[in-house]
């Protein structure tokens, strides 16, 4: 079978699709045939060093596929199930020979579950990592409530287009922050009500006046350093912001007392991997993703398919900043 592999990290260049040997699956996994596996942007920091990792290491957090061997104590998956599998422990555990860019993969039973048959697999591939976390923002990290006025950046992106569907559906008005006008319109058939560009004046006194002076109720900043300072200013008093990415850099060290002088904010800093310690965390957040899609209540955007052979330009189209949707690689 073929996966891609990196040997040392480094640019897209390091991206290796290198034919392996797969052994069988140990206790509590199944082996997968994917059809689908998700770029995300850890996949990047794995790559790039930025997130330490085990070498080599398959890339890879997310895939969809069909259970092709079932291992010993595994009863509930059986050979032929489609199944979307997540492997959000991964920096951690330095499981650097499984992997979800890969045509074979074992994987624990634990965060893999079986695909409703009304689901495709590219939409249940793309439904893992940016689905999970965006369900875990809005329900979890700062629960959104009926009525909150909340400020979302990166609105078009993978977690950014569904997070918005999310905030939306629990009654919450959406200001989403992008910088296209082609990712506005997106951000706005997600059900953004507002979209603010960067560079089009000062984004805190917008996200102020659109949400009647008094400033916004959360932000979801996975931007990090370049928004960070804007985001705290756009909040209300006592407002929450949900700092969960660095796609442009980590945000330089800061006073903790400027929380209280801002007005009394709260600032968390979520990992997807806290927001699904357990088996049971994971099903239920998986579960409900699935549902509100076979109800069509979320809609999933693939943005882009590209053979796994040229994984290296999906990287980069990640890195470009071209991404509207979810980016799949299909071996
Ligand atoms: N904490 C967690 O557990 C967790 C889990 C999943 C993802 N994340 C984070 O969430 C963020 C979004 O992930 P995603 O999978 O939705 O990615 P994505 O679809 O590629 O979206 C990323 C978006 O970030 C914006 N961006 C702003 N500055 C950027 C920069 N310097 N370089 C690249 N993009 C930049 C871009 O939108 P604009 O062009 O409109 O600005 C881009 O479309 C990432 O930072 C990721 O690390 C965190």
């Amino acid at each position: 079978m073929k996966a891609v592999r990196i040997h040392e990290v480094g640019g897209p260049e390091v991206l290796r699709y290198v034919e392996l040997d797969v052994p069988d699956p140990e206790t509590g996994e199944v082996q997968v045939r994917v059809a689908a596996a998700g770029v995300n942007f850890i996949d990047l920091h794995h790559r790039t060093g930025r997130y330490p990792v085990e070498l080599p290491m398959i890339l890879g957090t997310e895939a969809a596929g069909t259970v092709v061997q079932v291992g010993p104590g595994v009863d509930h998956l059986s050979v032929g199930d489609p199944v979307a599998f997540v492997l959000p422990h991964r920096s951690a555990e330095g499981r650097g020979n499984a992997g979800g860019y890969a045509q074979l993969v074992n994987v624990p039973t634990d965060f893999t579950l079986r695909v409703p048959d009304g689901i495709e697999l590219k939409t249940a591939a793309a439904l893992m990592l940016q689905g999970l976390t965006a369900h875990a923002l809005a329900t979890s990290a700062y629960p959104v409530q009926r009525g909150d006025v909340v400020l979302v950046h990166s609105a078009s992106g993978g977690v950014g287009q569904l997070l918005t569907q999310l905030c939306v559906r629990a009654g919450a008005r959406v200001i989403g922050v992008v910088s296209t006008a082609e990712k506005a319109a997106l951000a706005r058939q997600a059900g953004a009500s507002d979209v603010l560009r960067y560079g089009d004046g000062d984004l805190a006194v917008e996200a102020r006046r659109l949400s009647g002076g008094a400033g916004v109720d959360a932000v979801y900043d996975a931007v990090g350093r370049d928004t960070f300072d804007a985001s705290l200013a756009s909040l209300r008093v006592r407002g929450t912001m949900v700092l969960f990415g660095q796609a442009s850099g980590q945000v330089p060290p800061f006073n903790p007392h400027s929380l209280n002088t801002r007005g009394s904010l709260t600032l968390v800093a979520p990992s997807i991997v806290h927001y699904m310690r357990t088996r049971a965390e994971f099903e239920r957040r998986a579960t409900d993703l699935f549902g509100l899609v076979e109800a069509g209540n979320l809609d999933v955007r693939i943005d882009r398919t590209f053979p796994m052979s040229e994984v290296a330009d999906a990287h980069r189209y990640v890195e470009e900043r071209r991404t509207k949707g979810k980016v799949l690689l299909i071996p």
